[in-house]
């Protein structure tokens, strides 16, 4: 079995985490494997916070509208874009992946909470102290799942076509 793809198979968002540490190498590997995403013109327009202190997590929390469970994570990751590059979004969700990705292939749950679009990023920006010419994209609560839930996906066969010609 080829290790990526069951890493890729396995990950599922999860909310609900084991009351268990995560050891600082694995943080600061899934932080590199987030810094290591394709991005536009290689311009790699991003910033990676990492929170652990429990009064921050909770007040981030508390300004989520459906991530009231990062009060409960071990970590939260914010993952912000330089609002000036024509493709933060892009890069920024293509990094959010890897740093999902990573976590997982220690066992590290995580679930993404969405950012950029949101009410609250100008106010998780302002609680981080992040300067003004970044946006929150995602923020990523993680820690070892404590519950596991499995949302049916649609049939390959109804997102996927090869080359319709006439
Ligand atoms: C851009 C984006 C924003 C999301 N925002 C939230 C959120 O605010 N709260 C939440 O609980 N889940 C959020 N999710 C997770 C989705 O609900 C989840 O990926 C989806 O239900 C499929 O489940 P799975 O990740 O386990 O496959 C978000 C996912 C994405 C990609």
């Amino acid at each position: 079995m080829n290790l990526g793809i069951t890493i890729i198979r396995s990950r599922r968002s999860i909310r609900k985490y084991k009351d268990e540490p995560i050891r600082d190498e694995i943080i600061k590997e899934a932080l590199e494997c987030a810094s290591l995403a394709p991005t536009a013109r290689n311009e790699q327009p991003w910033l990676f916070g990492t929170v652990t202190r429990l009064e921050t997590l909770k007040a981030i929390a508390a300004l989520t509208d459906h991530g009231k469970f990062i009060a409960d994570a071990r970590i939260c990751f914010a993952v912000f874009g330089e609002r000036d590059a024509t493709y933060y979004l892009e890069d920024c969700c293509a990094a959010t992946t890897q740093l999902i990705l990573a976590l997982q292939s220690h066992g590290v749950g995580s679930c993404w909470v969405a950012g950029e679009k949101k009410h609250y990023a100008e106010d998780v920006r302002k609680l981080l102290n992040v300067p003004e010419n970044y946006t929150l994209v995602s923020l990523l609560p993680a820690g070892y799942p404590e519950e596991i839930k499995v949302p049916p996906k649609k049939d390959l066969e109804d997102v996927t076509f090869s080359e319709v010609c006439d």
